[in-house]
């Protein structure tokens, strides 16, 4: 299938670009562009465009664009606009950490988007604000790279995503959910302001404030009215370090009901201490390697585990993850009578607490250090059918029962299995974003690799979870996912969210040029 779609593509790509240098020429703003090499045809541009993280989809773009500052884009969108008979469709490459090719376009044309970050820009792309309030970054900059601009001013945006290697305007356009969610919300409830190039080829900034219906419909809006060329992200002082635990349990509605403790907001509205909340599953098939897998346990630790589960005779461990940020005037004791203060409310295995402490950076960069690791034995560049869902928390336990303790008992598994609550009162319902209908949901994230030749095999057994949720009536709501057809898109969004996506798809880019890759108007 993935290679008779390769073909296809090819062959309308190279349609397109004897177009281009045929009957069809660039209209003369773009012409610029390709005399100055930006815009390019050459398979050396449009092969690593044609791929993705999912690795599992791809599809050759007819030409790359690689702008060397908003302006390039703003003339590839106005012309794609204003010419017309136009064919090309447009997308936005932040890294290409997609699953199933959202940021492709089919024939039509990638934007490279960390070109406008290039070495040489004409303007710095991160800047702190003089009273440290904000970091205005643009869309193509990595969170990595925010992180680090950001500190050198003492602070840090509060909303993260587990890997940092993905791009402000990638995230943005989906939701950018982590263990920071319970209380500050995702990262599109702490942005203050952007810059969006829409579909017409306009500039608009928007906030709550201006042009407040592109703000919400571009936050979480899957790249669907313009680009983000700029996001003005909330930042806090920069805690120094973290105290970084994980706790073990052999029960899930203990370990739920302690996770849903840990993020419940306290008469008043504030938070307890903890800076962070994850938590996940460890089925019995693979428990010792998956424990090693977290890169936390040691394997001391995880033998003992492993005999915990033994002596309870469970077939599914779960654990929670937290960290307590502290400042360098924190004195080591006072962190630790927080930390025992929270702990001494918790059900965990008693004995199955685990401590490290770590610096701030090495806690939020810790998926990077597995990402060095698999590559260097040819683990990260494998297919990755990941299942991404929001679940109602109401029905969290049943999800336990069907798909923990039930489809993947007894499969092989390789890859994390991540569930925290978050709480929907720190999202915003009037942006694109979708959740569930309940005040806590999960964060459920199935995050399977194919190393061993079985992308068929995972497939099939996602949509076994999935038919078990439609069957069951459990109202989840995917995340990250590409749906293929309008039907479920509209339920995706809900009916009368739907209407108003398509709405403001008619403002702002009428001609459904933008991110067909994510297959909702195409
Ligand atoms: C290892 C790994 C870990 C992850 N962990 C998390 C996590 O913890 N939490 C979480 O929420 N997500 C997580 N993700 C998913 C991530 O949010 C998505 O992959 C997202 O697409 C960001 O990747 P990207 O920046 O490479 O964007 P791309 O995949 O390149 O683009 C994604 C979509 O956004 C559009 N787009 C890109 N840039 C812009 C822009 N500037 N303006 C408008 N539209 C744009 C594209 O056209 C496309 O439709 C993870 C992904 C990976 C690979
Ligand atoms: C593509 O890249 C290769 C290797 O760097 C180079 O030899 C070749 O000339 C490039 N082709 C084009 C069309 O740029
Ligand atoms: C998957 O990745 C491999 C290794 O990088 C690559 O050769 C292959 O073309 C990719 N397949 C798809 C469908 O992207
Ligand atoms: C950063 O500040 C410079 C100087 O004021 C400005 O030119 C540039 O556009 C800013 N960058 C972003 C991403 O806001
Ligand atoms: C905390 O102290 C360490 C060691 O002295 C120093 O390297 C670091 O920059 C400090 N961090 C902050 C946020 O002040
Ligand atoms: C262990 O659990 C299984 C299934 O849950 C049960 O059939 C078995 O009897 C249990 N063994 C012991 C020793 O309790
Ligand atoms: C769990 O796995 C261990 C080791 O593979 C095995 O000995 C044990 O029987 C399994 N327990 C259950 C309950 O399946």
């Amino acid at each position: 299938m993935a290679v008779v779609y390769l073909l296809l593509a090819a062959l309308i790509a190279s349609c397109h670009a004897q177009a281009t240098s045929g009957d069809r020429p660039w209209p003369a703003s773009l012409a610029k562009l390709a005399k100055e090499g930006k815009l390019r045809t050459d398979s050396n541009a449009t092969v690593p465009a044609s791929m993705d993280f999912g690795n599992i989809t791809s599809a050759l773009p007819a030409a790359v664009l690689y702008p060397a500052s908003p302006g390039d884009l703003a003339a590839l969108l106005g012309a794609a606009y204003s010419t017309p008979g136009w064919p090309y469709t447009v997308a936005f490459r932040g890294r290409g950490h997609s699953l199933m090719g959202q940021a492709f376009a089919p024939g039509g044309v990638v934007v490279n988007m960390p070109s406008l970050g290039d070495p040489g820009a004409a303007a710095p792309r991160i800047n702190v604000s003089a009273d440290g309030r904000y970091v205005d970054a643009g869309g193509e900059q990595m969170w990595i790279d925010v992180l680090h601009a950001s500190l050198a001013r003492g602070v840090a945006p509060r909303s993260w995503t587990d890997y940092l290697y993905l791009t402000v305007g990638g995230t943005l356009s989906n939701a950018g959910v982590s263990g920071q969610t319970f209380r500050h919300g995702p990262q599109i409830s702490n942005v203050y302001e952007m810059d969006v190039i829409t579909g017409h080829g306009e500039t608009v900034t928007c906030s709550k404030e201006l042009n407040a219906d592109l703000f919400d419909a571009v936050l979480g809006g899957l790249g669907q009215f313009g680009v983000i060329t700029r996001a003005r992200i909330a930042v806090e002082p920069a805690p120094a370090r973290a105290r970084w635990v994980r706790l073990v349990y052999t029960d899930f509605a203990t370990f739920t009901a302690d996770q849903e403790r840990l993020i419940a907001p306290r008469p008043g509205g504030a938070f307890g201490p903890l800076s962070y909340v994850e938590g996940s599953v460890f089925v019995n098939q693979s428990l010792a390697s998956d424990l090693k897998n977290t890169g936390f346990f040691s394997d001391a630790d995880a033998a003992r585990i492993v005999a915990l589960a033994k002596e309870r005779n469970v077939t599914t461990v779960y654990s929670i993850e937290a960290t307590l940020n502290y400042d360098n005037a924190t004195a080591a004791a006072s962190v630790d009578q927080v930390l025992k203060s929270v702990l001494d409310g918790l059900r965990f295995e008693p004995g199955f607490s685990f401590e490290r402490d770590v610096t701030y950076v090495e806690f939020l960069d810790r998926v990077h250090s597995e990402e060095v690791a698999l590559n260097k034995v040819g683990l990260w560049r494998v297919p990755h059918p990941w299942l991404n869902m929001f679940v109602p928390g109401s029905r969290i336990a049943d999800f336990d029962r069907g798909v923990f303790k039930g489809i993947l008992q007894g499969a092989d598994i390789v890859g994390p299995l991540i569930v925290y609550p978050v709480n929907k009162a720190k999202w915003y319902d009037g942006m694109s974003a979708a959740t569930p209908a309940e005040d806590v949901f999960y964060v459920v994230s199935l995050l399977f690799s194919s190393v061993a030749n079985d992308l068929a095999r995972l497939q099939t057994q996602n949509q076994r979870i999935v038919k078990f949720c439609d069957s069951t009536g459990i109202q989840y709501k995917s995340y990250l996912a590409r749906y293929t057809n309008r039907d479920d898109w509209i339920r995706h969004f809900g009916s009368d969210k739907w209407k108003w996506f398509v709405d403001m798809k008619n403002k702002y880019d009428p001609k459904k040029l933008l991110s067909p890759g994510q297959d909702i108007f195409n």
